[in-house]
């Protein structure tokens, strides 16, 4: 049994696990996956257009009966800065000679947008069970459409203030987003990264500041950690870089060699990927001049220049400019179906619970 099942009610999945929204390494397919294993599974959104999130929950609606979440982003908006950009095509373009690419040669700008009304007509004809956001929420306006659309509403929070900003407006649950988690942090009522606190941390003092239901994430990624999490006071677990080596993911070959090989300490939190925050197995890039720039330029620019270094640089089979998001317990992962990986989760983690309890 469970020791908290305000989740199961909430969404009203098998188990309280959520397969956390992974932007740019999956699509239909995972969520599809971790769904029939019995969690509530995430479509990512943030990169898609309006058509193609339409497509994708088509594809999921018809392959899976289960409660679906999409998953934005709600960073506020700033245009490129073309003086900002071109002093960082000039830090990059020693890469771009190593590889002969033209620095001048124009670049599609980075594929990130943040959630709009268009998203919002989206959400009121497809009425997903669940959206959660990540950076905050959208304006009060476009939250009242979403949950007018009967949707439950979930975001991360990265520190406690933020999950009391979160309930505060309209949050029915709080992902507590641990600084061991992989992908880009949640922040958005901070900027100062050194200050992240890790799960362990910060759950039981979420779930002392608020009276919504706390989803732990950030490093958990076997029974043990899912235990650990109802422990400290969390409704359940929201889990990505266990599920990357998964077959239905879409991560490409040499990233995948790249996670299969990674350990502890391979990960860090750099902005110069993207110009926010995101822990990642450490790529060349981020080793030889980051982890952290204050002159990366901001989300989602920064990673516009480093559209033509990632094809060129995959092509030889490197990783030297791929975004390798992934959590502290990327070690953890298992090479294995999404629905199998779930029930095997679950099941450890019921069963070291029942043995805490005994
Ligand atoms: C590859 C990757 C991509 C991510 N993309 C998103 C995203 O699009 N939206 C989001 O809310 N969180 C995203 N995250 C963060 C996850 O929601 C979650 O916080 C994290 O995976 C939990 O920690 P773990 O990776 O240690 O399990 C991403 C994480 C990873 C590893």
């Amino acid at each position: 049994m469970w020791p908290d099942r305000r989740l199961l009610a909430l969404f009203k999945t098998e188990f309280p696990i959520v397969l956390a929204p992974m932007a740019g390494i999956m699509d239909a397919d995972l969520v599809i996956a971790a769904a029939q294993g019995g969690a509530l599974g995430s479509l990512p959104c943030a990169m898609l257009s309006v058509e193609k999130a339409r497509e994708q929950v088509s594809i999921i609606r018809q392959r899976v009966s289960a409660p679906v979440n999409m998953n934005f982003f709600c960073d506020k908006a700033v245009d490129a800065d073309p003086q900002r950009e071109a002093a960082w095509k000039k830090r990059l373009a020693p890469y771009y000679q190593e590889l002969g690419l033209d620095p001048a040669a124009p670049v599609n700008a980075a594929n990130r947008a943040p959630f709009d009304a268009a998203m919002c007509a989206l959400i009121e004809e497809l009425k997903p069970e669940v959206v959660s956001f990540h950076f905050g929420l959208p304006d009060q306006a476009l939250l009242t459409r979403v949950k007018a659309a009967g949707c439950t509403v979930i975001a991360n929070a990265t520190i406690v203030r933020e999950a009391i900003w979160l309930e505060e407006n309209g949050a029915d649950a709080i992902i507590a987003q641990g600084a061991e988690a992989g992908g880009h942090r949640g922040m958005f009522l901070t900027e100062n990264i050194h200050e992240q606190p890790g799960t362990f941390a910060l759950v039981p003092q979420m779930v002392d500041a608020v009276k919504v239901p706390v989803i732990a994430a950030g490093g958990i990624a076997d029974g043990r950690g899912i235990a650990a999490a109802f422990a400290l006071g969390a409704a359940g677990v929201q889990i990505g870089t266990a599920y990357l080596r998964c077959p239905e993911s879409k991560v490409t070959g040499p990233a995948r060699t790249a996670l299969a090989q990674a350990r502890d300490d391979a990960t860090a939190i750099t902005n110069v990927m993207t110009g926010r925050p995101a822990r990642g197995v450490a790529n060349r890039v981020m080793r030889e001049i980051g982890p952290v720039l204050p002159d990366a330029p901001p989300f989602p620019h920064a990673a516009t220049a480093f559209g033509p270094l990632k094809a060129a640089s995959e092509k030889l089979g490197k990783v030297d400019f791929t975004n390798l998001w992934a959590g502290q317990a990327v070690r953890l992962g298992r090479e294995m179906p999404a629905a199998e990986l779930t029930r095997a989760l679950a099941g450890a983690a019921l069963a070291r619970l029942s043995r805490m309890a005994g």
